[in-house]
């Protein structure tokens, strides 16, 4: 009988692929997990979604969703397909694919904080096995798969299992594919993002390229982990860098009496070296105001300050404060106080059309007008009610819009498209409008900040 070498074996492990028998275990059903996990279900595999939040996992085996923008109907239609949602770290052992999709915020000092990957790694090292392969898609600083997830997979396994890196050593593969998803935007099909692949050697980026093969269009290759880790911080330090650029740019234009949102208009027609970005009321989400300071805190272990970073950090975290000087200057105007004041907060998600207030500058702002006595209440489809986060402690419900004429102010914080714009100038005392939602529509009552 031919020996099976570790060269057949990977040959396997694409076949698999390639028939869609191959098991993906997706960990943590989140905004990223879950949506990833409907892709591959979609595409004939069948998947199992791992998650320590046992009302998801019970939600999702009982055909429900808890994303606004995934119908339950989908979940039912991959549950029909074989998927199913799990707790249990042991299933580990029975996928060929392992996808990590878990949380990396930022600690109370504004540093990395890596403990839910580092939580999930140790929970699947007693289960990987020989020729297994495992993906890291949670957004983080260059180093970490190689630095962090690579020893502890070996440093857990009992069978003293390690990253193989080429076909011809045993062990495991590793790989890291950062989530380029944007949330609320439908204009681009999630399999038409090209998925970025970088593995612990040349096996590990073959197979994990070949998993992404089946789900989407196309995948780009970099030469490594660290590489894919610094493209997804690439990227979204440019978003950052960019949307704090004109969060100034629209402080001067206020001073000198000129419309930026006019002027990103007009520069937008110019067919190549513009981008346009558009100013707000700060950052929200996940990614734009957390992922750069992973990079800064690591610079900093190679004697390097990265000022952009930090610039722009500070711009756009000063956004919130600004918008509350322009509301007690707005309504001063008017012959009012903001102490004792109401105020109608519109849009608590960080941005239009979504269900996340993660980092939300709608809480910020909240915060803010209530340290200066006001009572302020909110509305957003969204959110009939919002209780407490990791930084905020509101326990508010969802005031109703009808309400409108009796607060002295109304901010739109978030300029979700259900909105009837018209009708709330028309009800409301006065307007403050962060996002340019009223953009054509002519009353004094408007103050665009
Ligand atoms: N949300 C986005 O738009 C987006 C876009 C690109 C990249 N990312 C990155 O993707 C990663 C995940 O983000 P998300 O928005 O999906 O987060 P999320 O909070 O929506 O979901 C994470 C899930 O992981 C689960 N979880 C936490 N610890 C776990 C553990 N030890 N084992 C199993 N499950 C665990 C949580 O219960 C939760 O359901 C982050 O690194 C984020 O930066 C997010």
């Amino acid at each position: 009988m031919t020996p099976i070498t570790s060269l057949d074996q990977t040959t396997a492990i694409k076949d698999l692929i390639a028939s869609r028998r191959a098991r993906i275990g997706i960990v943590g059903m989140g905004y990223v997990g879950l949506p990833l996990a409907l892709l591959f279900c979609e595409a004939g595999f069948r998947v199992t979604g791992f998650d320590v939040d046992m009302r998801k996992v019970e939600t999702l085996n009982g055909g429900g969703s808890y994303i606004v923008r995934i119908p339950a109907t989908e979940i039912q239609v991959a549950l029909d397909t074989g998927f199913n949602a799990t707790e249990d770290y042991s299933e580990i052992a029975t996928m060929d694919v392992v996808i990590i999709c878990v949380p990396t915020p930022l600690n109370d000092y504004h540093e990395p904080d890596l403990s839910y990957v580092t939580g999930t790694v140790r929970s699947i090292a007693p289960h990987v096995y020989e020729r297994q392969l495992i993906i890291l898609e949670s957004t983080t600083y260059p180093g970490t798969t190689e630095e962090i997830v690579v020893p502890l997979l070996e440093a857990g396994n009992p069978s003293g299992l390690k990253v193989a890196r080429d076909a011809e050593t045993p062990g495991f593969y590793v790989a890291f594919s950062p989530e380029r998803e944007d949330p609320g935007n439908d204009s681009v099909a999630r399999r038409d993002i090209p998925k970025v692949v970088g593995g612990c050697g040349p096996v590990a980026q073959n197979l994990a390229s070949a998993v992404y093969e089946a789900i989407f269009n196309r995948t780009v290759r970099v030469s490594s982990p660290a590489a894919a880790e610094m493209t997804k911080l690439l990227e979204n330090i440019y978003r950052c860098v960019n949307i704090a650029l004109v969060n100034e740019l629209k402080q001067l234009c206020m001073r000198m009496g000129i419309d930026v949102f006019e002027v990103i208009e007009a520069a937008k027609t110019k067919p190549f070296g513009f981008q346009a970005f558009y100013p707000g009321p700060g950052l929200g989400g996940h990614c734009i105001p957390i992922d750069p300071f992973y990079l800064s805190w690591k610079a900093k272990e190679f004697d390097f300050h990265t000022r952009f970073i930090e610039l722009a950090g500070q711009v756009n975290l000063g956004m919130p404060y600004f918008v509350v000087e322009n509301i007690v200057e707005a309504m001063s105007r008017q012959g009012k106080a903001l102490k004792g004041s109401r105020v109608l907060v519109l849009g608590m998600a960080y941005k239009r059309d979504i269900d996340d207030l993660r980092e939300s500058p709608s809480l910020t702002i909240i915060e803010l007008l209530q340290k200066r006595g006001s009572q302020v209440e909110y509305n957003d489809p969204y959110f009939p009610s919002v209780g407490q986060g990791r930084k905020y402690a509101l326990n508010m419900t969802c005031t109703p819009l009808e309400l409108i004429p009796e607060f002295d102010c109304v901010v739109i914080a978030t300029d979700h498209s259900h909105y009837d714009y018209q009708d709330i100038v028309t009800k409301a005392k006065l307007v403050v409008d962060t996002r340019n939602a009223t953009k054509g529509i002519t009353a004094e009552n408007i103050v665009k900040c």
